[in-house]
């Protein structure tokens, strides 16, 4: 019996201090000490032995009973000891590693070519102001000189709204606002979205954004050689100091003289390439001397003041900066598209 019991405490001492989880050592307890156990069986027998030995024997199983519990309980503590050592490994905070990047986002291509445009003409004194983008037929067109029934509204074929207003065709609504407000001198741009009734294609949409330029100051002192000067700077601004302008005579209602005027193709230097369909110029928008019409619509004196205007897309812009062949990408949101820039 007494062999017994030191092979028992032999190899459950053994077994117990070599437990790496609790789990392990659970299945231990309930193999050395449960109600199944070898000890607890010796224990049962002890009434069985002479009275000498059940005192003997009794003592010693008891006594190995309490060590194995206490060694149990000691291995629970070495156990979850380590345990939370290793939590404290794996959780270790190195101050010293480099930081994981987030992703930003980056400003739409568009966007970046409108606050460029604004940087050049800020540059230049001129005061960025805003429009709205629904607009009643006077300011889109009245006072602009294109009364109900004139043909050049046929340039601009328009949505209607259900109060007579438009979702404006043009940002040249803008002067007449701007000029209800403020006496001249004056030098404003503004940009922002049109709206017309076409059909989307390649280089059309139903919605695109204009950029609207006006310069007026009294009588004699701003001629078309001033327009020049600042549609040429502005085109070097944007496209490269070597840029040339040119302009072409042409006919907007709202000036008189009107022109259209074009930039060498900043592609080929004005050789004539693919971009500028072997031209060497590339149209890039209307332009003139501003119709008296249009003073007097905003309430000035007829042939008091003088002045330029001109206006031009931004998509434009961007596909010629870019050399971008379709207006439409823009507004897809393909990612693909969008991250180039
Ligand atoms: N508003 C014109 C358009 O949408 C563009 C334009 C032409 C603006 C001549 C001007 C200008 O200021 O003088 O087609």
């Amino acid at each position: 019996m007494k062999n017994k019991i030191d092979k028992i405490k032999d190899l459950a001492l053994k077994e117990i201090s070599k437990a790496r989880n609790l789990a392990d050592l659970e299945k231990l307890r309930v193999k050395y000490l449960g109600r199944k156990s070898e000890l607890t069986n010796v224990l049962r027998g002890v009434k069985n032995l002479s009275k000498n030995e059940r005192k003997e024997v009794g003592e010693m199983a008891n006594k190995l009973r309490e060590e194995m519990d206490e060694n149990i309980k000691h291995q629970v503590v070495n156990i979850k000891r380590r345990e939370s050592g290793d939590v404290k490994e794996k959780e270790k905070i190195d101050v010293t590693y480099p930081g994981r990047k987030i992703s930003k986002g980056h400003l739409h291509p568009l966007t970046q070519v409108r606050y460029e445009i604004e940087e050049i003409f800020k540059s230049m004194g001129f005061l960025t102001v805003d429009g709205r983008e629904v607009e009643d037929e006077f300011h889109n067109f009245d006072a602009l000189n294109m009364p109900k029934n004139h043909p050049a509204r046929d340039m601009q074929d328009t949505f209607w709204l259900k109060n007579g207003c438009v979702p404006r065709t043009q940002t040249s609504s803008v002067q007449i606002r701007f000029m209800k407000e403020n006496k001249p001198p004056l030098r404003i741009v503004s940009i922002g979205r049109v709206y017309r009734n076409e059909n989307s294609d390649a280089t059309h949409d139903f919605n695109f954004n204009q950029i609207e330029c006006l310069m007026v100051d009294e009588s004699g002192k701003i001629t078309v050689a001033h327009f020049k000067s600042v549609v040429s700077e502005f085109m070097k601004g944007l496209f490269g100091k070597e840029t040339k302008t040119r302009l072409r005579p042409s006919y907007f209602p709202f000036v008189e003289p009107g022109f259209e005027f074009d930039a060498s193709c900043p592609y080929c230097k004005g050789r004539g390439c693919r971009i500028c369909k072997g031209t060497g110029w590339i149209e890039l928008g209307g332009a003139g001397m501003v119709n008296q019409k249009i003073f007097t619509s905003v309430g000035f004196s007829e042939d008091k003041y003088e002045g330029f205007a001109f206006g031009f897309g931004v998509e434009r812009m961007a596909m010629i900066k870019y050399g971008i062949d379709d207006t439409r990408l823009f507004y897809g949101g393909d990612l693909r598209f969008l991250e180039q820039f």
